[in-house]
Parts: C-alpha cells; structure tokens; sequence
C-alpha cells in the first residue's frame, strides 16, 4: 500500500530524544524547547515563538489573547479544519465564515468586507496548503476597520507571500507540527507566533497557566505568582527535541517535498490541458511548501470514483475538510456570509495525492501512472 503520508523522520532526531530524556528535566521550556523558540524567532523575525502542544493550543491562546468576548464576530473561511473555529467559539464567540476563491482554496478576500459588522473583532486568514492568502488585502481591511489578523498558518511554515515568512504578517501567527504536517514535533505539536509585541507578556503568562513564572525564571520577579487566566499551553521538550532534528534539516525536507510536488505537477499538465483536473494555483506573489498536492476533479461522485480506484491500485488518496458550516456544530454557532458559491463545490471536487519526506520516486510513479489510467 502506497500510504497517503509518513511522519517525516531525518535520522537527527533519535539523538536528540535521547539527550532531552538523559538530562532529568522533560518538562517545558527546557533546552530543546529554547534551542526551537530562538531558531524561530530568527528565522521569522518575530517578537516571540512560544511552542504549544498543538496548532489547536496555539489558536486557543490566540483568541485569549485578543480578549475574544461573547457575541464578538469573527471572520474564517468555513473551508478548514475545527480548530480555526472552535478556538474562538470556546470563548463564546460567532463564527461568520466567508467564501473561498477556487483557484487557492483560501478565503475570498474581496467579500470579507460585506461580512464585517461593528461586533466584528478579528480576521482568521488560513493558508491553505501553505500556499497564502492575499494578505496586503485582508491586511488593509484589518486596519481600516481596527481588526486583529490571526493568521492560521497550521500548514504554512517555509511558505513566503511576496518574501514575508506565513505567520508573520498578522498580529498573531499559530503553526502546526502534527504528523501529517511538513515538519513534526513527533506526532503533535504546535508554535505561537507573536508579531504584534503588545502581545508578548501577556503570551507567556497564558502559556504558563496564568501565572508569570515566565518572568521568574528569568528573574524579574522574586516570586511567581497567578497573574492571568491560562493553561498549560507547554509542550514536554521531547517534542522539541524531535523538531530539532528536523529543523537540522529543513532546507532538505523542503526541497524533496518541492520536488515530488513539481513531479506531479509536470505530470498531470496534459490532464489540465484536456480539461479534466485542475491543479494547485500558486499566485506569483507566493512561495509554498509543497504541503499538499491536490487535483479538482469534475465533481463528487469523480472524485469518490477516483478515491476508490486508488484504492483498488493499493494507493491513498483522500478528500480534505468537509466545511465547517455543513457540519452538525458549525451549524448551531456560525453564520455563512453571502453565497456559499464555491465552498461546498470545490471541496466536493478535491483530492490530495500521497506526497511526504521520504517519498520514493518508484512509489510516485505508479501514483502517477495510475491517476494517468484512471483519466485514459
Ligand atoms: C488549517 C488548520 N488549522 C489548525 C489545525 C490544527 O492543528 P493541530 O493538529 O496541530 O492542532 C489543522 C490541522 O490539520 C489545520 O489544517
């Protein structure tokens, strides 16, 4: 069975893992997570990287720290995954999703203004297989009308928009390192991101439970005390140890990933010509992570078609978020904004193609060799 994806695994991380579990003190903030925050913070110039146990964490205390408030609106696409949502419902807040251009898969930026109202609060932009949302847009709007971007860039790290890190661009950026990601943190895992430094302080106490013990550790309290409302937003530092063996080798991950991602590009061109998939649009403004490679078939039941002669062919290829507002929860605590024109379509229509570190180049061919049948 060709598998849909594999945890990427460098052969780095074994040492460091172990060298974290020898050094007596797993709990948070240890050395491993500190090496991960500093080469964060570096290489995003930002204000500061806090690690999270998850993308859904780092989402979380993002709305803490906005002071999502009851009956505050805020604005995501309903083409994404639960977390973007329930992070700000948790805190008892609507959700208004907006439609989502087809070419990108991302929210539609021209229709986020009709959705704004004076009880909206913040703007979610999530980048879709790490590929960006029109941020000069959604960032101006933000500003116009006073609005937070939290930007969801759960599949964005190593993804640029016009040479700008995802994550970067908003008040608050939130990463994931689950399994199925580009990078992991052995098997969950997740990174906040702080742009906007009046956020700062207030980032660490959340993290720590409510308490400053951030500022203890550091010595600019003699004593730490609960300061806040928080939780234990801290991984153990075997997770950071784990992503220190793949941020070692980031640029090579990227690269195998770049390539098994322009391999089927080039190979399902003629496809696209002929008018029978399409393929992931990448805007000239932006530069991906190969996340994701997907095709849009003609619609759901070519698409389920296609799905189950994969399978037959012992290859996984699987739909991706069934959107928020058709689901059972996203029902009761949402709002859709103008016409679901695309949402519901182009996702009905969409299947990612096996693709991860470490993908044989034998294994992509038989992919593409039966996508090329299925089509013949
Ligand atoms: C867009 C998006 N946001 C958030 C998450 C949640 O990430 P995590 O599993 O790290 O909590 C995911 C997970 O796949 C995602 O796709």
């Amino acid at each position: 069975m060709i598998e849909f994806n594999k945890t990427p695994y460098t052969g780095n991380e074994e040492k460091y893992v172990l060298e974290a579990m020898k050094a007596g003190k797993l709990s948070g903030d240890g050395k491993f997570t500190k090496l991960c925050h500093n080469w964060f913070v570096k290489e995003l110039a930002c204000h500061r990287a806090l690690l999270t146990p998850s993308c859904t964490h780092a989402l979380e205390m993002a709305a803490i720290l906005i002071d999502t408030q009851p009956g505050d609106e805020i604005i995501m696409p309903s083409y994404t995954f639960v977390s973007t949502a329930n992070a700000f419902l948790l805190r008892g807040a609507k959700i208004i999703f907006v439609d989502i251009r087809p070419d990108t898969m991302n929210i539609n930026e021209n229709l986020i203004e009709a959705a704004i109202t004076n009880k909206t609060k913040a703007i979610v932009p999530v980048h879709y297989a790490g590929v960006a949302c029109e941020m000069d847009t959604i960032l101006a709007l933000a500003k116009k009308h006073n609005l937070f971007v939290i930007e969801d860039a759960a599949q964005g790290v190593r993804s640029f928009y016009k040479g700008k890190p995802l994550g970067t661009l908003g008040d608050i950026g939130a990463f994931s390192f689950h399994d199925t990601k580009n990078y992991t943190s052995g098997g969950e895992g997740g990174l906040l991101v702080i742009n906007n430094s009046k956020f700062t302080e207030r980032a660490e106490i959340i993290r720590e439970k409510g308490t400053n013990r951030s500022n203890f550790i550091r010595g600019s309290v003699d004593k730490y005390t609960w300061v806040d409302i928080g939780s234990s937003f801290l991984p153990s530092d075997l997770q950071a140890a784990y992503l220190w063996g793949q941020l070692e080798s980031i640029d090579e991950i990227n690269q195998a990933r770049l390539s098994s991602w322009k391999a089927y590009y080039d190979a399902f061109k003629g496809l696209k010509n002929a008018n029978m998939v399409e393929l992931p649009h990448i805007p000239s403004e932006c530069e991906h992570n190969a996340h994701m490679f997907y095709l849009k078939l003609t619609d759901l039941t070519t698409r389920n078609m296609f799905i189950d002669y994969l399978k037959s062919c012992g290859i996984a290829a699987v739909f991706h978020y069934v959107p928020l507002h058709s689901s059972p929860a996203g029902n009761q605590a949402s709002v859709f904004s103008g016409k679901d024109k695309f949402t519901t379509h182009e996702s009905e229509r969409l299947v990612r193609l096996p693709l991860y570190y470490g993908f044989e180049e034998l294994d992509q061919k038989k992919v593409i060799k039966a996508t090329l049948d299925f089509f013949s």
